[in-house]
Parts: structure tokens; sequence; C-alpha cells
């Protein structure tokens, strides 16, 4: 269970970036963190593995404050891929980069090469071990990324805007990969602006504007809510806006629609169950 309790957060004491942010994840929940540009979504998930200490309040991990427990020790528990690979990836090839986190996680070398061969073909990026990462794609180097934490299977991952740089196809491979760590049992935390992508796989939603949550609860409700959706500047998902649509005409719609299936069987309702 990972607990953030009245978190306040500024990175120059004049302006502050998180402002009394308080949000309970319990394990094996998946959940996305949405909201404006600078709304305080990446300072958030830094404080999750430590890499940012409140200034005031407190992080728990497992019912144990976080302030004791170093980065390294958070890390055991809590995978980060950050937003941009280019301040993650610093060695020389994929496979080392890989095989770095896991080391410092005290894994043999046998081990370590084991779980990287399994990680790299997990992402689809099979033959790209001895390639170096300054050479690949956005795309690519955001997947050798994610496969350096994915590598040290954390209880608790979060994820800084993963879908940027990815294809259709590719997005729907990281989806698969994140439900199925997430049925395993591990945590998995999303900070996002696709908002089909919130709809069609995390079940929670907080939303944050200007270093508060203004939102949390099911995705349907908070993202069919028109003042969290503007306060947010989000854009309604296109299921939403067609139940509007539909609604001017067919007053029984529901306006508060997010999935596909919900839209599938109102628009079979009407036209009499075909
Ligand atoms: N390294 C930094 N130094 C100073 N201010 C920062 C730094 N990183 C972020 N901020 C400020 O903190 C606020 C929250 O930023 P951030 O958490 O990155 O927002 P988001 O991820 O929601 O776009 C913003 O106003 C941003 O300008
Ligand atoms: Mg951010």
């Amino acid at each position: 269970m990972l607990k953030i309790d009245d978190v306040h957060f500024s990175y120059d004491g004049l302006y502050t970036a998180l402002r009394g942010v308080s949000l309970q994840i319990d394990q094996g929940e998946r959940i996305a963190v949405v909201g404006t540009n600078g709304a305080g979504k990446t300072t958030l998930v830094k404080h999750m593995n430590g890499l940012i200490r409140p200034n005031s309040g407190h992080v728990f991990l497992n019912d144990r404050d976080t302030k004791k427990m170093s980065v390294a020790e958070m890390a055991k528990t809590v995978g980060l891929v950050f937003q941009s690979p280019d301040h993650q990836l610093f060695l020389e090839t994929v496979e080392k980069e890989v095989v770095f986190g896991l080391r410092n996680l005290g894994y043999s070398e046998e081990e370590a090469k084991r779980r990287c061969d399994d990680t790299l073909a997990r992402l689809g990026l099979e033959g790209f071990a001895d390639r170096s990462p300054f050479t690949l794609s956005g795309g690519e180097r955001k997947r050798v990324a994610l496969a350096s934490v994915l590598a040290t299977e954390p209880k608790i991952l979060a994820l800084d805007e993963p879908t940027i740089g990815q294809d259709a196809y590719q997005k729907k491979m990281l989806a698969d990969l994140l439900t199925e760590m997430n049925s395993e049992g591990c945590t998995v935390i999303v900070v996002t602006h696709d908002i089909e992508f919130v709809v069609e796989y995390f079940p929670r939603t907080v939303a944050m504007s200007g270093g508060l949550i203004v939102g949390d609860g099911p995705t349907n409700a908070l993202l069919s809510n028109s003042m969290i959706i503007e306060r947010c500047s989000l854009s309604a998902p296109q299921t939403t806006i067609a139940a509007i649509a539909l609604k001017k005409n067919f007053p029984q719609v529901s306006d508060r629609i997010t999935s596909v299936q919900e839209l599938e069987d109102t628009i079979l309702n009407l036209v009499g169950g075909f």
C-alpha cells in the first residue's frame, strides 16, 4: 500500500508544486493520474520512489514512513519510468542499461542477464541488446527505459507519460504488458494525457490541477464530469462526446458513458436490441 499524506512541495521555495496532496493506493490497483500541464503530476510520482522528499507531509510504503528509507531501498518496491528516457539512459548498450539496475539490486550476473533477455523480448526489443540507446528512436528509447525498470519486477510501477512516441500497436502492447503485470499483483500508476488509454485500461483516475487533487474516483464518473474535464484542460473521451450528441435526440441516453461497451449497449437499446 502506498499512502501520500498531506504532501506539500516547492522546488524553489517560491512556487508551490504540491499544496497538500493526499492519496491512498492499495496493492494491485490500476490508477491513472491526469491533469493540466504543471499540475504537479510528475512531482507527485517522484515522491513515490523517494526521488523528491516532501517539504511537509508523509509518504508511507506498506505503513512505513519513507522518511528514513533511501532511494535505493524504495527502488526495490517502486519502479519509476520517467517521461523522458534521456533522464534515465546513460550507458553504451541497451543490455548494460537493463543489467545496471539489476546489479544494483544485488542480482547475480547470470540472473541479471536472464531477466534482461526476458524483458527485452517482452517489450519487442529482441536484437536490441548490443545497440547503443543513443542510436534508437524516441519510442524505442522509451521502451528501453521501461525495460530497465520492468526487469527489476517492482511491486509498484509508476510510469510518466508512457504512451508518448508509441504507435497504436506499441500502445496496445504496453497496455497488455501493464495488464499482465497488474494481474500478477503489481500496482500500476500511469501519468498520462491520453484519455482514451485511461478509459480503456484504468478503473480509477486521479485528476490534478494547480498542485491539488481535484477529483479521485471511478474513471467513468470522473471523465464524464464536465467540471473536472474543464478544470484539468482535458478532452472528454470520444465515447462521452458521442453519448452527449445522442442525448440531444434521445434524452434517455446517459451522459456519463465512457467505455465503448456502454456506448454500444446504449445504441443497441435505442435501435431495439439488434
Ligand atoms: N526542476 C524544477 N525546478 C523548478 N520548478 C519545477 C521543476 N520541475 C517542475 N517545476 C514546477 O513545478 C510545477 C509542477 O510541475 P510538474 O510536476 O512537472 O507538473 P506536470 O507533470 O503535472 O506537468 C510546475 O509549475 C513546474 O513549473
Ligand atoms: Mg509531467
